[in-house]
């Protein structure tokens, strides 16, 4: 039984990939923005050298022009002309704010110098002894580009998140009406021949003979232990409505069956608190009888023909009622208090695993209740601990 172990192996791959390929696109694009703005670095030498041509005196028209063009063609890094002293001249690809008078502008393109000093050296233009000073940065661009990958993995990032929540969501929605459906469908099939069987039963009856071997007797109860699977098999497979019932008589109930079949050196003994109490609790009846079941087997499974079975009843204050179900068997390591509710996990020869999954699945989601391993330790013995509710 398997199935269930190599789901973790899947998501491992599934996560590595995605690593991969988040990795991948980070390097990309840093190597993209690196190219780029080393191809901005270039322009705007190249801008520096038109600068530097247009204002030197031997220029012919047609050399002024293709400067002028070359300057032009930098549309998008900013560059700031300045003096000597720092003192701006004049700028291109600026978003700088309209309407300043002419002293607020020049502060304003000080700050920006300041700043754009911290990221590259300025180009210097000499020019018949005057110096002048190209200042530039990354375009806007180049920024955009540089936040560019952490989106980009935040998107992927989401998707896959939201891409496995949905698969797992449908997967579990799926499972849930494969097993409620086969739940429903085995309670209907097993109507008709249960019928069928008390009308022999009876008819059997009224041999005399048959009658007095008490073989009629043995068969009824036969019959009544088919009509509780159906009753469990039909209660999974449809919204049940829970009442208020005496949890000590549902699990005098659900053991009764068990007492008949333990050996004499198995002590069952049931406790309710407080003593003599009626101890009330929401419950499907069907079903938590099963879920008793099932954990009080595991119990007798554990003790391998000797010990004390103990199950504790206790009424809790703020509306909840407290069910321990403690055994002297061989116990559960710590590290497995967890696992022994998933589907598959067994350490029995003939055992499915899926005796404390539908236990779990009974209390957890038709009672919002809670079950869980209270205390184990190796050797000496456990306890399972339900919680129910009575009061809505
Ligand atoms: N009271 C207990 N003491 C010790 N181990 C337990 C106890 N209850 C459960 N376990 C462990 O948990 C495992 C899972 O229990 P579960 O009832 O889900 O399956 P199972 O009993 O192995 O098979 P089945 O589907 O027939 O019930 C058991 O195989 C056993 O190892
Ligand atoms: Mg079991």
């Amino acid at each position: 039984m398997d199935i269930y172990s190599n789901r973790s192996t899947y998501k491992l791959i599934i996560i590595l990939f995605a690593l991969v390929i988040g990795g991948l696109s980070v390097v990309y694009t840093n190597d993209l923005v690196n190219k780029l703005a080393d191809r901005e670095r270039k322009l705007i030498d190249l801008s520096a050298k038109g600068y530097k041509e247009i204002a030197s005196a031997e220029f012919s028209e047609s050399q002024g022009f293709l400067f002028k063009e070359i300057i032009e063609a930098n549309t998008s890094v900013p560059v700031i002309l300045a003096d000597e002293e720092g003192n701006y001249i004049s700028h291109r690809n600026f978003d700088a704010p309209k309407g300043l008078s002419p002293e607020k502008e020049a502060a304003y393109f000080k700050a920006q110098i300041t700043e754009m000093k911290l990221q590259y050296p300025p180009i210097l233009i000499e020019i018949a002894g005057l110096k002048q000073y190209i200042y530039y940065r990354n375009s806007d661009l180049i920024n955009q580009l540089r936040y560019y990958p952490v989106i980009q993995l935040a998107v992927i990032g989401l998707f896959v998140i939201m891409g496995y929540l949905a698969f797992s969501l449908s997967k579990n929605a799926e499972q849930n009406r494969v097993w409620v459906g086969l739940a429903k469908e085995t309670a209907h099939q097993l109507g008709t021949p249960i019928s069928s069987l008390i009308a022999w039963a009876e008819y059997l009856r009224m041999k005399p003979e048959i009658e007095e071997e008490g073989i009629v007797d043995e068969m009824d109860k036969d019959i009544q232990r088919l009509q509780m699977i159906t009753a469990r098999f039909s209660s999974i497979g449809s919204e049940q409505k829970l009442q208020l019932e005496d949890l000590g008589e549902m699990v005098e109930g659900a053991i009764s069956y068990l007492r008949s079949r333990v050996s004499q050196r198995v002590v069952i003994n049931v406790k309710i608190q407080p003593e003599g109490a009626q101890v009330m609790a929401f419950i499907n009846r069907p079903l938590l009888e099963w879920v008793v079941e099932n954990i009080t087997k595991n119990a007798v499974d554990a003790m391998v023909g000797e010990g004390k079975l103990t199950l504790e009843i206790t009424e809790l204050t703020e509306g909840n009622v407290q069910m321990d179900i403690t055994d002297t068997g061989k116990g559960i390591p710590r590290k497995q208090f967890k696992k022994v509710f998933e589907p598959g996990f067994t350490t029995k020869k003939r055992g499915w695993g899926l005796g404390l999954t539908l236990a779990r699945r009974i209390v957890e989601q038709y009672h919002k209740g809670r079950i869980f391993v209270k205390s184990s330790e190796p050797g000496k013995g456990t306890t399972f601990r339900i919680l129910l509710r009575n009061r809505m």
